[in-house]
């Protein structure tokens, strides 16, 4: 009686599976559609691709880093120039048949259906609208540096002028360096770089007043006599421009070593016209935004400048299938290697997500066909014995 249950059951589930195999919840053109091309898009493209996810990725090539002369602290590819590192990745991702990778500007996301699917409108070179369907969104967008507009300073930006130590401060090591930061923010950055060189001004550019003296002292006490203590110098006076005298660049260092010194050397100019100073390199703390609105727009919320993203589910936003990765999320940490890592945990948790649904709705499918879940349950445990070596976990448990 039992067994007959069961063959009932797998005939069943048997004619179902052949009728419509590994039907999705929500039939759209892909399962995923990557906003932004950067190492983080990259990364979740990648993870997507390896279990054979219908990835587009659209990218409008305006990549944070690209400035810098090169990408640092990226294992196996330390010293690297960053369009080399998008290169080879690139190249990888796009070997596998599920993906595709295009240039454009994704211009808007249409929640549908309660977020159960979006629409993505985008414009590709030479002003061509396309829309597509897709279950979810990876918003990859990145962050967008505002730079002061005291000369010198975008013109040198990744050049000698940065923001980094871990991405660009070896190089450096040794050389006469400056801050280029309010003085608070100026005063806590001293830690980050001292172990490179004590020989540092900080270019407070006006800030040292009463009012942010306080404010630094609340984040850093004692603050004062620590910059004594190193005889780092506060420089007041109001920045005119930065100009280099030397450029320190090294295209032709062997590239398979990680590091060369850059011996780049600056005239800081004040606004008083007096007693220009001399200095090699800079790191600077400067606003940024996000680059893109899109995902705003499509009710993304933000903590501060950033994509809220729940770490707890696959770095997922408040609007369920859209996912927040990169410089661009509220994990506020702005590196490649958080970038490859947020792609790859979005990439994990959207990809299990989807099936999650498509089994939902799979198993109310053949529910219909007047399958009692219960006898549903039986064969599956039956057939997933937890002494099994095939035993798949307590998955019905999730599902009830
Ligand atoms: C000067 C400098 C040097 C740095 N050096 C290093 C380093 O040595 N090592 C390191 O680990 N980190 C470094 N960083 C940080 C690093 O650049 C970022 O952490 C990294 O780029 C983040 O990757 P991402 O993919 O989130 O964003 P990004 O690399 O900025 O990529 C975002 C992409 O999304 C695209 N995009 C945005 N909106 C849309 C849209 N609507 N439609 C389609 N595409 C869109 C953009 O065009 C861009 O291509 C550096 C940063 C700077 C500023
Ligand atoms: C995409 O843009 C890059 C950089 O502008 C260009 O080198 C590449 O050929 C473009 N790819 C396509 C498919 O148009
Ligand atoms: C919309 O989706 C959410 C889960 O994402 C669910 O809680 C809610 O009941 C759905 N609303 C409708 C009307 O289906
Ligand atoms: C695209 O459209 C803009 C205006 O929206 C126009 O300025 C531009 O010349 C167009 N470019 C091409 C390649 O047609
Ligand atoms: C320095 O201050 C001036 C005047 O307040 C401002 O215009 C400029 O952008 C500042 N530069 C930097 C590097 O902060
Ligand atoms: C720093 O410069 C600002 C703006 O010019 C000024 O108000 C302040 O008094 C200066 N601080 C010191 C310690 O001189
Ligand atoms: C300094 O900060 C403290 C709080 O940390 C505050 O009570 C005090 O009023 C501030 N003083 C000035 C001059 O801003
Ligand atoms: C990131 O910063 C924002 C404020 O800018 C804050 O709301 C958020 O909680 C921060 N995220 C983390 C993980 O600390």
């Amino acid at each position: 009686m039992i067994f007959s249950n069961i063959l009932h059951v797998c005939l069943l589930l048997a004619s179902a599976a052949r009728s419509a195999p590994f039907s999705p919840a929500v039939e759209t053109d892909y399962d995923a559609i990557v906003v932004g091309g950067g190492p983080a898009g990259l990364a979740a493209t990648s993870g997507l691709a390896r279990v054979r996810r219908n990835v587009l990725l659209i990218d409008s090539g305006e990549y944070r880093n690209d400035p810098t002369r090169h990408a640092h602290d990226v294992l196996g590819f330390d010293g690297v120039t960053p369009a080399w590192l998008r290169f080879a990745a690139r190249q990888q991702v796009s070997d596998y048949g599920t993906v595709s990778l295009v240039n454009g500007t994704v211009t808007e996301i249409q929640p549908q259906n309660n977020n159960t699917f979006f629409k993505v409108l985008a414009e590709y070179p030479g002003n061509k609208s396309v829309s597509f369907t897709t279950r979810k969104v990876v918003l990859a967008t990145g962050m967008r540096d505002i730079l002061p507009s005291t000369t010198g300073i975008a013109e040198n930006w990744g050049k000698g002028i940065y923001w980094c130590p871990w991405c660009d401060g070896h190089e450096h090591a040794d050389q006469d360096l400056g801050i280029l930061a309010r003085l608070d923010s100026a005063v806590t950055s001293v830690r980050e770089i001292l172990t490179l060189n004590t020989d540092i001004i900080l270019f407070v550019n006006g800030t040292d007043t009463p009012a942010n003296r306080n404010i630094t002292e609340g984040k850093f006490p004692g603050w004062e006599k620590y910059l004594t203590l190193l005889n780092v110098k506060i420089e007041n006076r109001t920045l005119a421009s930065i100009n280099r005298l030397r450029d320190g660049a090294t295209p032709y260092a062997d590239p398979s070593l990680p590091t060369h010194p850059e011996h780049d050397l600056f005239q800081v100019e004040f606004a008083d016209n007096q007693n220009p100073i001399l200095r090699n390199a800079f790191f600077a703390d400067f606003p940024s935004e996000q680059k893109s609105k899109v995902g705003e727009n499509a009710g993304v919320q933000l903590y501060g400048n950033k994509l809220a993203a729940d770490g707890a589910g696959g770095l997922v936003t408040n609007v369920p299938g859209i996912f927040a990765i990169g410089d661009a999320n509220s994990d506020n940490v702005t590196n490649v290697p958080h970038a490859f890592f947020s792609g790859k945990r979005t990439a994990v948790f959207l990809h299990v997500q989807i099936e999650r649904e498509n089994s939902v709705a799979q198993i109310a499918a053949v529910g219909k066909r007047n399958v009692q879940n219960n006898d549903l349950q039986t064969l599956w445990r039956r057939m997933n014995e937890p002494d099994d070596v095939t035993f798949a976990g307590h998955t019905f448990d999730m599902l009830s």
